[in-house]
């Protein structure tokens, strides 16, 4: 059996087609548009690849974006201070402080800072506790998490009563999207560095997202026949024959897997144009809670 492949860059494309119809409809209704802030602090090149990537989907799309730099070397109080600012700022909407931040700042406290309101990433405190408490509802859900399981629905895989495996435990994929397919009534097992038989958990799911950041560790054989593979990696490899000299792959054997899963995201174009897509989405939802705060809604 050869898997259906999900295909993200087309389910992204629609859900920023909707985004841009919904923009414009507010624009013309309120004079108003949503405005998003993406703080960069220091000269990481993928983190600058990232913020530019997202100021050009808001572009597109007729979000209104800033993207507020600080050195490398900013203090905890300049950080916390910036994001303040944004807090008060009326035509900011979403506030994102891309990751991962130098290591001498306190990360929680500056997350802790955004206000609840504006927290397009979820990564305050407080959403990802209700993320992950039962019967809470965050404001905001951080977003290559609320891509996957959009491209879990749009395969048409039935995430209740399922087993779930989740491969990898950081903040920004492993715990959030764990506690979403529980939220869905799915039955999850989080793996992890320290997990024995690794294969054998992973051979139990029957919806297996894989967000470990190592290069096709997932083989064809640990895969369920017919299960739904989510591959959140995004990992370059070296490759003499392509243009760049390297190569994007995921987390997951593809060729090996495509031929015994049901459906899976390949890699480029499955999870990764998803990210956009939701923060966007998460940015209109943002200025939803303005033009509720402003009375017009
Ligand atoms: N770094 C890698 N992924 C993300 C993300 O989703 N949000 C932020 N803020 N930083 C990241």
């Amino acid at each position: 059996m050869t898997a259906s492949i999900i295909d993200g860059t087309a389910i992204a494309e629609r859900i920023r087609q909707e985004v841009a119809e919904e923009v414009a409809a507010l624009k013309a209704k309120y004079g108003l548009v949503p405005g998003l802030a993406t703080v960069l602090v220091g000269e990481n090149p993928a983190s600058q690849a990232y913020v530019r990537s997202k100021g050009r989907a808001c572009e597109e799309v007729g979000i209104f974006s800033t993207k507020p730099t600080l050195p490398g070397d900013a203090t905890q109080s300049e950080v916390e201070g910036l994001v303040r600012e944004l807090n008060d700022d009326p035509n900011i909407d979403g506030i994102l402080v891309q990751l991962p931040l130098p290591g001498h700042l306190d990360e929680e406290a500056i997350l802790g800072a955004i206000s609840l309101h504006k927290d397009v990433d979820g990564f305050h405190p407080v959403n990802i506790g209700r993320l992950v408490m039962k019967g809470r509802e965050p404001l905001f859900v951080p977003c290559t998490p609320a891509g996957c399981i959009v491209l879990i629905d749009e395969a048409g895989t039935e995430i209740a009563g399922a087993d779930a495996v989740v491969v990898g435990r950081s903040n920004i994929v492993g715990i959030p999207v764990a506690g979403l397919l529980r939220n869905r009534d799915a039955t999850v097992t989080v793996c992890h560095s320290r997990t024995r038989d690794l294969p054998e958990k992973c051979r139990r799911a029957d919806i297996l997202v894989a967000a470990i950041g190592r290069p096709q560790m997932i083989r064809g054989d640990w895969i369920k026949p017919g299960a739904t593979v989510i591959d959140v990696g995004i990992n370059r490899v070296e490759d003499p024959t392509a243009p760049r000299g390297y190569r994007l792959v995921g987390d997951v054997a593809f060729d090996e897997a495509v031929e015994v899963a049901g459906a899976i995201t390949p890699v480029p174009g499955g999870v990764g144009p998803m990210t956009i897509a939701m923060l966007l989405k998460n940015t209109l939802t943002a200025f939803h809670y303005r033009l509720r705060r402003l009375g017009l809604e």
